[in-house]
């Protein structure tokens, strides 16, 4: 593919998955695990925004994911708080804007709270690409919530039903962000588990085998590579195509 140009994605998602069987494998703890894929966040995050990616959405913590031990939960709520906040310098020296998506409320610990309200506020004038990070989320959740603030902003009069079209309800979101291109799993599950549900309407899917701890800049140029041998119709014809 060397002399192809590479289609580049505007918005990439990844969900972030493999950190315990990576662990496992080794030998380690599931906490060594979770250590592991935070610490490839960065020089992930860095890259992609290198090749001109605009926003990327890392799924981190699902509102599902409460459902395990404590022990696990207490060190995944430890790393949002604080390893995570780390990451701002290096956000601003890459002009990168910080989201959140997720319920910012219990049972997310108020640290964490804290450090993502922190990330969001010393990044919010950055300008060349946003990363979503999407801790306490849930797809349905998310369209529930804005579900109810549409229906309470149709009862005080702020807008009416027959204002509501994609674009309205796109803004009730969490962040009223671009669709996504491309989706990434990593660790070879081939399910959504709920990750943006609304955004992912047209998405290309890309399920590598690589655990996220061990998922690189080679990696994801693959994912890149495979992205441009897709044909993406939108439910239209590519009428430059010879067809029988
Ligand atoms: C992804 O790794 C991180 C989170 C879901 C928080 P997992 O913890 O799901 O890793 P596996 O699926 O057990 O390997
Ligand atoms: C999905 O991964 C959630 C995140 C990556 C944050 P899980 O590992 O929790 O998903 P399932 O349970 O295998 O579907
Ligand atoms: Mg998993």
């Amino acid at each position: 593919m060397n002399d192809i140009t590479l289609k580049i994605p505007n918005h990439v998602a990844i969900i972030v998955d493999g950190n315990g069987r990576w662990a496992k494998e080794k030998g380690k703890t599931r906490s060594e695990g979770h250590y592991a894929g935070f610490n490839n966040i960065k020089p992930l995050s860095d890259y992609i925004f290198s090749k001109g990616i605009k926003v990327l959405s890392l799924y981190l913590f699902s509102t599902e994911n409460f459902k395990r031990e404590k022990k696990e939960v207490d060190y995944l709520m430890n790393l949002i708080a604080k390893d995570i906040k780390g990451f701002t310098k290096d956000f601003n020296k890459n002009n990168i804007k910080v989201v959140v998506s997720g319920r910012m409320s219990a049972p997310l610990p108020d640290k964490c709270i804290k450090s993502l309200n922190y990330m969001m506020e010393e990044t919010k004038n950055n300008t060349s690409g946003i990363i979503n990070l999407c801790i306490n989320y849930g797809g349905h959740a998310e369209i529930i919530d804005a579900s109810k603030k549409i229906a309470s902003d149709i009862n005080s009069g702020v807008i009416s039903a027959d204002d509501i079209d994609e674009e309205v309800f796109n803004k009730y979101l969490c962040n009223d962000l671009p669709p996504v291109d491309l989706l990434i799993r990593t660790s070879g599950e081939q399910r959504v588990s709920g990750f943006l549900l609304w955004q992912l309407s047209y998405a290309e899917f890309y399920f590598p085998k690589t655990y996220f701890p061990d998922f690189d800049s080679k990696c994801f140029d693959e994912a890149l590579i495979e992205y441009t041998k897709r044909d993406r119709r939108f439910g239209g014809i590519n009428y430059n195509e010879k067809s029988n």
